[in-house]
């Protein structure tokens, strides 16, 4: 199947001259074609033609996008899509003053939405989710990156992956699946550390990879939640069984996570809110992504991570919403992209290549996606705009038209004729 999407105004190939992925002054360089056409056949980008050498005859389907914007399909690279229940009082506690750490110490935090979480049927956290990827679709998301981490137990744990496990079947995009069940100690284990990590490297994490039902593991190491001698235990095992890694880690304490994430090479170190210039050099040097979330510094009203250093250092930076309902209970990602302009200082370029091939790198799938270059996968996202800049000075507003998805127009609205 040969596809024309053709009288576009700007492609933003976000091109990576086959290096799929960008450091430094290189994140700036986002490659605009201009009065372009995109062809693809099947689900892969073929060519692009300039307006009025296309010959609109060879093709199976033309689809006319008069002025629009074509970027590569947004990734949302670290969420907690999947969860329960409402933290509406904590949010209300935080904005009189309470702290993320002392909410969690008196029982709220994590562990309230787990409750609420075990009390759901794997049905209806299917049901409840639903509209949650929908609402990514329509933003232009066509990968997205979901963590278990709310069940906590063989069970609950195992339910989430399976909703991640279904909706991956339903919906064209793809979703990664990660396991989080390292994201805090559940209650039955709150004064027994070491039982809990032996239900995870005995018992979850074999079972897990049996049943290839997730990609990463994933842990917070944190004061509050697993220290760096806990999370390298749980390391060790998942490494050995061969999930990839990923760090929740310098959030909010500087505890050696950092370090611990590289000697593991990890896929992504995600937070560093508190990263100190000694570690941004080292992530500056590495293979490992650097996710910053900066709708956790928003929500949660605390400083940001250091993201304009980073950028200069050489890391690999990307961006992300980590919705969640405790830290950031946004799933906007055009929000995040224009926060992180204003709170990063980051240009409108940077951020464009921290959502698409950055966070594809997070990812590990940046040799197929995250970037428009011939061969790579045919994932994009048409704005309702003649000029990009458009998309990220419209703050919180989707300027999203159709989500293009393995070369199948996935959603459109009204204003597109199909
Ligand atoms: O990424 N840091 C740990 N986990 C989430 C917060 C989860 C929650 O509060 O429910 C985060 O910020
Ligand atoms: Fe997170």
């Amino acid at each position: 199947m040969l596809k024309l999407y053709s009288s576009l105004s700007q492609i933003i190939t976000v091109n990576t001259q086959g290096e799929n992925l960008k450091r430094g002054s290189k994140l700036k360089e986002i490659g605009i074609l201009e009065n372009h056409s995109i062809v693809t056949e099947n689900d892969i980008i073929k060519d692009f033609i300039p307006h009025g050498s296309e010959k609109k005859e060879i093709f199976d389907h033309v689809i006319d996008l008069p002025g629009k914007v074509i970027l590569p399909g947004l990734i949302d690279c670290h969420t907690h899509t999947i969860f329960a229940g409402s933290r509406a009082n904590e949010f209300r506690m935080k904005i009189a003053g309470a702290s993320y750490e002392e909410i969690a110490q008196m029982g709220g935090g994590i562990n309230r939405t787990v409750q609420s979480l075990r009390e759901l049927s794997l049905q209806e956290l299917v049901e409840l989710t639903k509209p949650k990827i929908e609402y990514a679709i329509s933003q232009g998301i066509t990968t997205l990156e979901i963590k278990s981490g709310y069940g906590l137990n063989l069970e609950d744990e195992i339910k989430i992956l399976e909703v991640i496990e279904i909706l991956n079947k339903q919906y064209e995009i793809d979703i990664v699946s990660t396991f989080l069940g390292a994201h805090t100690y559940p209650p039955e284990f709150k004064t027994d550390h070491e039982s809990y990590i032996k239900l995870i490297t005995e018992r979850l994490l074999p079972y897990i990879a049996q049943r290839k039902l997730a990609r990463f593991c994933d842990a917070f190491c944190e004061k509050t939640a697993f220290s760096v001698d806990e999370t390298e235990v749980i390391f060790k095992k998942a490494s050995e069984l061969g999930f990839d890694l990923k760090l929740h880690t310098d959030q909010f304490n500087n505890i050696g996570g950092i370090d611990l994430g590289l000697k593991y090479n990890v896929q992504s170190l995600d937070h560093l809110e508190v990263i100190n210039k000694k570690e941004i050099k080292k992530v500056s040097k590495a293979e490992t992504a650097c996710v910053l979330l900066p709708g956790v510094s928003f929500f949660l009203h605390y400083g940001y991570a250091p993201a304009r250093e980073m950028i200069n250092g050489g890391a690999i930076l990307a961006i992300s919403t980590d919705y969640n309902p405790g830290s950031s209970h946004i799933a906007n990602l055009n929000f995040i992209m224009s926060l992180a302009c204003i709170e990063l200082r980051m240009t409108f370029e940077e951020v464009i290549s921290a959502v698409t091939i950055n966070a594809a790198k997070a990812l590990g799938e940046n040799l197929t996606r995250g970037s428009l270059e011939i061969g790579k996968k045919a994932d994009f996202a048409v704005f309702d705009t003649e000029e990009y800049s458009d998309i990220i000075y419209n703050v919180a507003k989707n300027l999203n038209i159709c989500t293009v998805k393995n070369g199948k127009v996935i959603y459109k609205s009204s204003k597109v004729e199909i």
